[in-house]
């Protein structure tokens, strides 16, 4: 048995020296000491043996037991380090190459003109609030003096999804849901920026575009308040030069109404292509509230006065930027966006 178990530790030590990897290492291990291993097997075999055999045999396995796995744990620690090594030489990181670029996306330009807007009606004491894209033809029209059947309706082609309920075609819709929310009848000065829809679609009509509305009602509100704030708000959109230009207009919820011009960015009022030769571009509605909309939405006629106004975020951007399409505005297409990545 002694020779047996030298001869196992001959083998083992031989194998040893010779591995090549991990693997092998492991195989020796399992073919020596695992549970069927060579050496294991004498240690079964040992209820065979005499009494004063048995310490002897055992200590002996016991010490090539030890040596065995002793010298695997060796080349373990080796192969260990190796694999480390390895790691470290393939993963390595060179923080000298330039770093992969991260694209910021930009503000959409409708969003920075809304935001503008925004800023300058808050600066001025306005709420800015917001109302249903998806409403009813009462708040869209008829509270504010668009009964069914009224030819002003034609004005605008609008998404109906069923009799009662259609896509807003204004956002002056928000006007008589403001006024009807007020519960004390207060003053009321607000904005409202928002989608609208409508059944166009060329370069300068898109079936959603964006508008903002405004409205003010209080005691002694005038056409002045109405002419200074539009002056206010254009100068500030579209620089300090600007004029403004008040034509008399007809909508159904401002009396007087008008149309408001202002002076063409494009020549400075010279006159080209894009104003037609007359040297202002239509840009706004607005008006004096009428009466019967003050009355239909619960504020008195005789205590309150009050000016609205409307206009296309949309066209408000286009001349801002020189955006010669509205549709770009709503194509994400990144070679356009990319444009206003830089812009304060
Ligand atoms: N809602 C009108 C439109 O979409 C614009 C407008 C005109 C709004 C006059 C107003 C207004 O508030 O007073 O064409």
């Amino acid at each position: 048995m002694k020779e047996q178990i030298e001869k196992i530790r001959q083998n083992a030590t031989e194998e040893i020296s010779q591995v090549n990897n991990a693997k092998e290492l492991n195989d020796i291990r399992v073919k020596y000491l695992g549970k069927k291993g060579e050496l294991t097997a004498v240690l079964r075999g040992m209820g065979g043996l005499s009494e004063e055999e048995r310490p002897i045999i055992g200590s002996l396995v016991n010490i090539v037991r030890d040596e065995l796995e002793n010298m695997i744990s060796e080349k373990e620690e080796f192969y260990k380090k190796e694999e480390l090594n390895q790691k470290l030489e393939t993963e390595k990181i060179d923080i000298t190459l330039p770093a992969t670029k991260v694209k910021r996306g930009s503000k959409h330009p409708l969003n920075r003109i809304i935001e503008e807007v925004e800023d300058l009606f808050v600066s001025m004491g306005y709420d800015v609030v917001d109302g249903p894209e998806l409403e009813t033809d009462e708040y869209c029209f008829e509270r504010l003096n668009l009964p069914k059947g009224h030819p002003a309706r034609d004005m605008q082609d609008s998404f109906y999804i069923t009799p009662e309920y259609l896509l807003r075609t204004q956002t002056s819709a928000v006007q008589a849901r403001v006024m009807m929310e007020n519960e004390e009848k207060a003053p009321i000065r607000v904005i409202c920026p928002g989608k609208v829809y409508r059944r166009d679609d060329d370069a300068t009509h898109s079936h959603q575009f964006a508008q903002v509305e405004g409205l003010v009602i209080d005691k002694d509100i005038s056409l002045a308040d109405l002419k200074g704030t539009l002056e206010v708000f254009m100068k500030k959109m579209l620089g300090e030069n600007t004029n403004l230009r008040f034509r008399p207009s007809y909508f159904p919820f401002t009396e007087p109404s008008y149309e408001v011009d202002v002076t063409c960015f494009k020549c400075n009022g010279k006159g080209c292509n894009l104003c037609k030769q007359t040297g202002w571009i239509e840009l706004l509605g607005s008006g004096m509230v009428h009466p019967n909309v003050l009355k239909m939405n619960g504020y008195d006629p005789e205590k309150y006065t009050g000016f609205a106004f409307g206009t296309g975020l949309d066209r408000l951007a286009m001349f801002k930027y020189g955006i010669p399409d509205i549709r770009l505005l709503y194509q994400n297409d990144v070679r356009v966006l990319n444009q206003f990545d830089k812009m304060q």
